[in-house]
């Protein structure tokens, strides 16, 4: 059995960037990326088209990056400004893909490689969409979660002040570089180095709090540091499927946030927040037949992932071999419990192997027949509830609880 576990990403933003990229040409560039997203209705709220206009994105993107596609070699490709300015331009306005500007933590060397994003410039359509989404007036307070290079906090500046804007980055290199990029464009909100699930203390209370990397668990720090009546907007995963864009409205008494997806955003872990899983399961494995055909199961797209992931949180799953060999494993996050389902014969008696006390193909067909039989509820249907008791996923309305 393999000893590393990784859930499916989503797949559509890969392709609306290519797609873009071959519909402009070679000819990429500010204004060509301000069509796309006028176009796309991602402009509408006449703030976002200034802010747009006013912040240089091309100042706040370093100039040797990564982009999120894969060479020749099965490695991400890396751009030099300095060796090839054209493409570098590309990258920066390309509206829907993202800048890697960092991998492995900062460790490692720059140049074509493999390794996990753990910073990056935000794709501009996801961005705009995001702050679509916040309800930001001029006088609201914000506090961002994640600053990186600093270029979404120049946004947010832009609509409510600097002097309105907090921001946490947890990586001090990153924080020093986006602290620089953010005075030289002549933006000086309040920066903090530090854990964002903290929150920022000691600050006053926000209006808006807004997260430019994923959670598990909406930590109550924010509920605490928010005002009554404001808004948390942070990207959601499980560890099986990371996709959801969740929207919290904290009540009057400032207790308690509850609020649906709005959509859907592939955004990076906080850090303490990444699926790792060591495994220890036992040696002894047991084998059954599976009910289903796996591919029903794990090749619905994203959505469907997101769905079944509400129902199995601390469940994640790779794919592994090819042709024939091909095969699917789940394993929990206690790392105690491993199944593995084999594609190519999975009608035969032993298709699925299981290690340790779970079962995890059983929950997960179990959560895609809960899925299937209620109509395949699209994402926008869950909602999620956040107060001292803890957190609770539900489907349509608050008291139908579908998950913790
Ligand atoms: C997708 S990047 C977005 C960066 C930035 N908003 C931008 O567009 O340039 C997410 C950022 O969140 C930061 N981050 C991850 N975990 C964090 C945490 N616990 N607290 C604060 N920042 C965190 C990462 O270091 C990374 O810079």
């Amino acid at each position: 059995m393999d000893t590393s576990a990784r859930s499916g990403e989503p797949g559509r933003w890969p392709s609306l960037a290519s797609a873009f990229l071959s519909a402009a040409g070679q000819e990429v560039n500010r204004a060509v990326c301000r069509e796309a997203l006028v176009t796309a209705g991602l402009l509408r709220e006449p703030w976002l088209a200034r802010a747009f206009d006013n912040v240089d994105r091309e100042a706040f993107v370093p100039s040797a990056v990564w982009l999120p596609v894969r060479d020749a070699d099965g490695l991400w490709q890396f751009v030099d400004r300095n060796e090839d300015p054209a493409a570098w331009r590309r990258a920066v306005w390309n509206p829907y893909q993202s800048v890697v500007t960092q991998l492995d933590d900062g460790n490692g060397t720059p140049g074509p490689r493999a390794g996990d994003f753990t910073s990056s410039v935000s794709a501009l359509d996801i961005v705009m969409r995001k702050l679509g989404h916040l309800d930001l007036t001029p006088g609201s307070r914000v506090l961002e979660i994640g600053y990186g290079s600093g270029y979404h906090t120049a946004l947010l500046c832009e609509r409510v002040g600097a002097d309105r804007v907090v921001a946490v980055e947890v990586d001090e290199q990153l924080a020093r570089a986006g602290a620089a990029r953010l005075k030289a464009a002549g933006y000086d909100p309040d920066l903090v180095v530090g854990d964002g699930l903290k929150g920022a203390p000691g600050r006053e209370p926000s209006d808006r709090i807004i997260s430019t990397a994923a959670v598990r668990r909406v930590p109550y720090a924010w509920i605490e540091q928010a005002e009554p009546d404001g808004v948390i907007l942070t990207p959601f995963g499980t560890a099986y499927s990371n996709a959801g864009l969740l929207r919290l409205r904290v009540d009057r008494t400032g207790t308690r946030a509850q609020g649906a997806f709005v959509g859907e955003a592939a955004y990076m872990w906080i850090r303490s927040e990444r699926p790792a899983v060591v495994l220890r399961v036992p040696e002894e494995s047991r084998r059954r037949r599976s009910p289903i055909d796996p591919a029903q199961a794990t090749a619905g797209g994203y959505l469907q992932d997101f769905a079944i992931g509400l129902q199995v949180p601390d469940v994640s799953f790779s794919h592994r071999g090819d042709g024939d060999e091909r095969r699917v494993q789940f394993v929990d996050e206690a790392g105690t419990s491993a199944t593995v389902v084999r594609y190519g014969d999975w009608w035969e008696d032993d298709a699925v192997t299981s290690w340790g006390p779970r079962d995890l193909w059983a929950e997960v067909t179990a959560a895609y027949a809960w899925y299937e039989v209620r109509g395949r509820p699209h994402i926008t249907r869950f909602g999620v509830t956040v107060d001292g008791a803890g957190r609770r996923v539900w489907l349509d309305e608050p008291r139908r609880v579908v998950g913790a």
